[in-house]
Formats: C-alpha cells, sequence, structure tokens
C-alpha cells in the first residue's frame, strides 16, 4: 500500500519522464491497449513500432504471469498512435495493487485518454459460448482488496469515486458496434474479479451467478478502477476462454485458456484495431 503519496507520484512521474525521452520527438499516444491473453500478436501489427522492455523503465515491475510478455510498445495502429502494454501485472503474482495499477498511473500521467483493457475469462452465464468475446460493462469486486485504499492521490482524482461509469458507455458501443459490423460474435456482461492463483470453487461461480456476474477472471479491475479514478476513460474486452468451474464437469486449465484465447485471437485483434479506427482521437 502507498504509504508516502509524494515519493509514489515521483516514481510515477518518474517513469512517465523516461517513456517521454524515449519517445523523443514522436507524437505521445492517448490510447493504451493492454493485450491479454490472445492479443500478443497485436503486438506485432504496430507500424513504426518502438519496444520499451519493462526492465528498462524506472519503477515499473516485470509481469511473471505465463504467456505475458514485458515491454512498452509505442507505434501506429490503424493510423493512431497507440501505447501497447505486452505484458501486465496481477495480484496473484505477489504484486500489491499499487504496484498492479502502476502503469496505468504512467500513463495518465503521459496524457492517456483511453485505456482498452483486454482480458480472458471463465464463462458463468450459460448463453456464452467458448471462445466469444463479451465487452464488459460492470464488474463485482468487493471481496477483493481496493486499488485505491491508502491514502488518496488527490492529485490524481477524488476519495470517494463515483463507480457507475468505470467502463465508458460511448466506448463500448464503439467496441459492440465495431463486432457487429465485423461479424464477430460480442455480448455485454459483467465481470468478477477473482484474486487467483487458483480458480474459483464451482460454489463460488454458483455464488458469482446470483450475484449477476456473466465471467469471471484475475485481471481488469485494479486498473480500471485506477484509470477511471484518474478520469482515463475506459472500455475492456474479455475472451471467454472456457466455461467456470463446475459448469462443463471438466477441470480448468491454463493450457485450455492459452488454448481457447488463441482461437479467439484472430477475431479480438481484428476487433481491437477496428476501435481504435473508430475512435475520435
Ligand atoms: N477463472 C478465473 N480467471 C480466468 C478463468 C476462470 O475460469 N479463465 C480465464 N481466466
Amino acid at each position: 500500500m502507498i504509504t508516502d503519496v509524494n515519493e509514489f507520484i515521483s516514481r510515477v512521474d518518474g517513469a512517465a519522464d523516461y517513456i517521454r525521452s524515449v519517445l523523443s520527438d514522436r507524437t505521445i499516444p492517448s490510447v493504451c491497449i493492454v493485450l491479454g491473453s490472445g492479443l500478443g500478436p497485436l503486438s506485432q501489427m504496430a507500424e513504426e513500432a518502438i519496444e520499451i522492455p519493462y526492465k528498462d523503465i524506472p519503477g515499473f515491475p516485470v509481469s511473471t504471469a505465463p504467456g505475458h510478455k514485458g515491454s512498452l510498445i509505442a507505434g501506429t495502429l490503424s493510423g493512431k498512435p497507440v501505447f501497447m502494454m505486452n505484458g501486465r501485472f496481477h495480484y496473484y503474482e505477489g504484486y500489491p495493487m499499487d504496484t498492479v495499477s502502476f502503469y496505468v498511473r504512467v500513463m495518465g500521467r503521459l496524457g492517456v485518454k483511453v485505456l482498452l483493457l483486454t482480458n480472458a475469462s471463465g464463462g458463468i452465464n450459460m448463453d456464452m459460448k467458448v471462445p466469444e468475446l463479451v465487452a464488459i460493462t460492470d464488474h463485482i469486486s468487493f471481496f477483493a482488496e481496493p486499488v485505491l485504499r491508502g491514502p488518496n492521490l488527490a492529485e490524481f482524482g477524488t476519495r470517494f469515486p463515483d463507480q457507475c461509469h468505470v467502463y465508458d458507455p460511448e466506448l463500448t458501443d464503439i467496441l459492440v458496434n465495431g463486432a457487429r459490423d465485423l461479424n464477430i460474435r460480442i455480448s455485454r456482461g459483467v465481470y468478477a474479479y477473482s484474486k487467483g492463483p487458483q480458480y474459483e470453487t464451482p460454489a463460488e461461480i454458483r455464488a458469482l451467478r446470483v450475484l449477476g456476474a456473466d465471467c469471471v477472471g484475475m485481471s481488469t479491475v485494479p486498473e480500471a478502477v485506477a484509470a477511471s479514478h484518474m478520469g482515463i476513460r475506459v472500455a475492456a474486452m474479455s475472451c471467454i476462454t472456457n466455461m467456470a468451474a463446475g459448469i462443463s464437469g471438466n477441470a480448468l486449465s491454463e493450457r485450455e485458456v492459452l488454448d481457447n484465447a488463441a482461437l479467439a485471437s484472430e477475431n479480438s485483434c481484428a476487433l481491437v484495431k477496428e476501435f481504435v479506427k473508430r475512435l475520435e482521437i
């Protein structure tokens, strides 16, 4: 947890200054895309790309999750300057929440206005089919550690932020309309945040269904809350890589998650490109 606000903000600014210096006279992107499972190929699709390893950015953590690389890419996608985070940080890796969301703070300081978060999740809603895409409209996370716990970063945002529109409705419509026009199946759904690293129990999934969750995963929420705290507009897209625990009768495995994320990869990448193309930014 953050104890010294000034020290934290100067670490954030140190990372932002470093990124600015690497980009030198290039336009600083105002969009950041976080590449979750299955979106890795997008990192190769940026034009005129500069790749900055996380380990070179002062104050940045290094991601340890399988399938998650560790570099920030700045390049052009659909004709627009974008940042791509090729690899993110999860609470289950042992990082405190302010480390999980550190990059979001850095993006905010760099002037990023739109954050597109992507992830893999388990389907809770029985109407969902693997590997379909979900535009996340809201989340349930009150059993997880809140990312904003600790002294408020008043320079960034307010102490008690409203959570009615963490996921920007206009951006969500852009995702859904883009998918429709590309003939990609997508639904809207509520994402339940699970701390991990163990998958949920069947009883937990039944409980989450009663609470109104459509899918469940181990990322995204801390980042979305930190971003909306700073006034960054957030959209989030999930790929249903498996039906959640207890639904199919099969044991859950990372293999299944990665294989199905790869199956959806072409659609996911196409939709992200379409999303960026449609952004008025
Ligand atoms: N649970 C939690 N996280 C996940 C799942 C799941 O079933 N699938 C992919 N990420």
